[in-house]
């Protein structure tokens, strides 16, 4: 039989040991499009290196979707370091990272704008901007929009609404059962403002200890197995990707799934098993875009807080239709999603903000 050479997707991918760190470094830049490419640094611990290329191909992919549903004149690209599986950084390692991925990005000249990620934060961002100005999110005290997480929270609450709305028939948190895998920046915002609309929260992480926050709100505390297969109105994935494959979706118990954690499925067919078991998937990609939302707009297109903050909450909407093109076309809300990115992405002009 002929064998058919997947098509290279990504506009180009660079990998170097870093001169100052010796970690391998990898920037994926899927596409430039809708414009500069733009997505978050990872600092995350690997098996090997080539995991992290696997990882860095398919976050940047999906920030092209990101940006291209989310309306912004930007497309996907994405850093990752590997970090060994036991290696802890001080406070020189670390800078020694940011300046190699600087460099890097540096080189890309424009091509790429990096912004916080699992594992880095607005002083890491900080430290980038000392070698490349291609960088979102420094604190506000060095003139950048500071920490994206609770951004990237409001726009996931804000698709709360609409999946509850859809599923259940009222946008109202109060009383619905939730289950939040993974408590890092976004999932302990999301922790807070679900107990504060007095949701019902189980809440894992599989760093324990975390469980203080589950006691202070009054969360209940479960490993994360028990917590993925817990009874709950909606599951909200808020830490690493892969969670849904076709060994778990078996397991589910939830009536719906939306949360801000990239990569969510295996690959793109798991979206079909969960469909099939009348499960709701609020695609991924779609409601985590609050972070690049913001920053863009404040630091991009000199915006106010407070309009960045109503294109944020824009995202329900944009799920909403979602959610409606699906149940109308009898398609997957992934597949009503990727319709909308590719008819965004086809345009002949990029999408501006201001349309
Ligand atoms: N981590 C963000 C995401 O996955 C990336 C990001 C945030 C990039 C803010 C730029 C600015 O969407």
């Amino acid at each position: 039989a002929r064998t058919i050479p997947t098509p290279f997707d990504h506009e180009q991918i660079r990998i170097r040991r870093g001169p100052r760190s010796g970690l391998t470094v990898i920037v994926a830049v899927h596409s430039t499009f809708l414009g500069q490419a733009i997505g978050g640094c990872r600092l995350a611990r690997y098996p090997h290196w080539t995991n992290a290329v696997t990882d860095a191909l398919r976050l940047s992919a999906a920030m092209t979707h990101k940006c291209a549903v989310a309306g912004l004149p930007n497309g996907g690209g994405k850093a990752v370091v590997a970090l060994p599986p036991e290696v802890t950084l001080d406070h020189a390692a670390r800078r020694a990272i940011m300046h190699d991925v600087a460099d890097m990005i540096a080189a890309l000249d424009g091509a790429y704008a990096t912004g916080p990620d699992v594992g880095t934060n607005p002083a890491d961002m900080a430290t980038i901007a000392e070698r490349t100005r291609h960088v979102f999110c420094r604190p506000p005290e060095v003139g950048g929009s500071g920490d994206s997480s609770g951004h990237t929270a409001a726009g996931v609450v804000a698709a709360l609404h609409a999946v509850c709305n859809a599923v259940f028939g009222s946008p109202q948190l109060a009383g619905r059962r939730f289950a939040i895998l993974g408590l890092g920046r976004v999932g302990a915002h999301l922790a807070r403002h679900l107990t504060a609309a007095g949701a019902e929260l189980i809440v894992t992480d599989t760093d324990t200890t975390k469980r203080q926050l589950a006691d202070e709100l009054g969360a209940t505390w479960q490993d994360p197995d028990c917590a993925l297969q817990a009874d709950v109105d909606v599951l909200v994935p808020a830490a690493l990707g892969g969670v849904f494959t076709p060994d778990t979706v078996p397991l589910l118990r939830c009536a719906a799934i939306a949360g801000p954690a990239n990569n969510q499925l295996d690959e793109p067919a798991t979206a079909d098993l969960l469909h099939e078991r009348g499960i709701v998937w609020a695609p991924d990609y779609v409601i985590s875009a609050g972070g690049v939302i913001h920053a863009t707009a404040v630091e991009l297109h000199n915006e106010t807080s407070e309009q960045a903050t109503a294109r944020v909450l824009g995202i329900g909407d944009t799920l909403e239709r979602i959610l409606d093109d699906a149940k109308k076309a009898s398609v997957t809300p992934a597949a009503a999603a990727l319709e909308l990115a590719r008819q965004r992405i086809q345009r002949p002009h990029a999408p501006r903000l201001d349309q």
